[in-house]
């Protein structure tokens, strides 16, 4: 493929391809900052200079992911489900009591994620519409390489100042958690735990936004997965995992070879850009049948949309949960929800690598 700037790099279109590519981790760098990295996208010009685990190899990669994973597992995210649901209410009650109608990007699939990972992470409430605005600007297709970065620049200098004071006035959320066992202790700097953090908040958001709401859209174009979503509660995690792998909404993930090899009886050479395509690895029709149709039957699970190998989604169980809880609701509380607008007329975003609608207009 052509990336925006004529360059060329390589496009994995196949499932066991792609995680041949993704598993190999000697052979295929996720880092950045290296001028062989292909950016998909002007934005991503500035994303270069973040140095986060997302873009390093390891041993550093396995240093820092290992500070966090605890905070991860099903366990703990599991302790979180109450809160998130408490989330879900308030947003529904508070569409409910509108005029009867509503957009529900803003209004649910991103205020959803947004809360509960500011809430995880220790940041306060009161800041998460901040997080939302920038976020947006940091990874909407519209925005520029400036505004992109500027964005980018504001979550840092906010983080930087909310470590400082959580230093000082220790709180309970997981950024105070890293402070005490890791930055008091020397084995992490405050820096690197502000890149950790930003990383965590904008992953965090977009991502499980764009599914929320294409999952709601999903869900009301197929009435008869809508049913049984609303009456089997054991039915919900099997829809979740195939709109996971239907929607792909994290598509184009990134490497460059480090040496001379081979995927798929292709040689790469050294240097070379190559981007994993998550929706065509997720409709390989030789893993999944019939992959462009919705079965909620199907054993989603071996798909690949929150990647595979040392830098699978550590947010996954997170991203699940928040999925799962957010449909069940609202399909519970607003029987007669549908599409204010036909669904030819949404508008998609169109930023590189990212699947989703700036809005969702329903009514009931
Ligand atoms: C439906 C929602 C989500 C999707 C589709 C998604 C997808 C992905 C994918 C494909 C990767 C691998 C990137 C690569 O290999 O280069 C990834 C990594 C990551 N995701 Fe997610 N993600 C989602 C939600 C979240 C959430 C809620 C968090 C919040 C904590 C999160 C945090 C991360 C982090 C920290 C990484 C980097 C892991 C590493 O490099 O070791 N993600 N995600």
């Amino acid at each position: 493929m052509t990336l925006y700037n004529g360059r060329r790099a390589w496009i994995v279109t196949g499932y066991d391809a792609a995680r041949q590519v993704l598993v190999n981790h000697e052979d295929f760098s996720s880092v950045r900052d290296d001028p062989r990295f292909p950016a998909t996208a002007p934005r991503f010009e500035a994303a270069r200079k973040i140095r986060n685990f997302l873009g390093m190899d390891p041993p550093e990669h396995t240093a820092q992911r290992r500070t966090l994973t605890a905070s991860f597992t099903v366990k703990r995210i599991a302790r979180l489900r109450p809160h998130i649901q408490q989330i879900v209410d308030g947003l529904l009650d508070a569409i409910l009591a509108g005029d009867g109608t509503a957009d529900l990007v803003p209004q649910f699939a991103l205020p959803v994620p947004s809360m509960a990972i500011c809430h995880l992470l220790g940041v306060p409430y009161d800041d998460h519409a901040f997080f939302e605005e920038q976020s947006r600007r940091i990874v909407q297709g519209e925005s520029s390489l400036e505004d992109s970065a500027a964005a980018f620049a504001n979550v840092r200098d906010y983080l930087a100042d909310l470590i400082e004071t959580k230093r000082r006035t220790p709180g309970d959320g997981l950024l105070d958690e890293l402070i005490t066992d890791h930055v008091a202790t020397g084995g992490l700097d405050a820096a690197d735990l502000s890149e950790m953090a930003l990383l965590l908040l904008v992953a965090g958001h977009e991502t499980t936004a764009n599914a929320i709401a294409l999952g709601v859209l999903t869900l009301l174009e197929h009435p008869e997965v809508l049913a049984r979503v609303r009456a089997d509660a054991g039915a919900v995690p099997g829809v979740v995992e195939e709109l996971l792998r239907l929607l792909s909404i994290a598509d184009g993930v990134p490497r460059f070879a480090t040496r001379d090899t081979e995927i798929a009886g292709q040689s790469i050479a050294a240097g070379d850009g190559v981007l994993v395509a998550v929706a065509a690895n997720n409709r390989d029709e030789a893993v999944f049948s019939d992959p462009g149709a919705f079965d909620a039957d199907r054993a989603a699970r071996r798909h690949v949309a929150f990647g595979y190998g040392i830098h699978q989604c550590l947010g996954q169980n997170l991203a699940r949960a928040e999925m799962e809880i957010a449909l069940a609701s609202i399909v519970a509380r607003i029987p007669t929800l549908r599409l204010a607008v036909p669904a030819d007329e949404l508008r998609l975003k169109h930023p590189a690598g990212l699947h989703g609608v700036v809005a969702l207009p329903v009514t009931w």
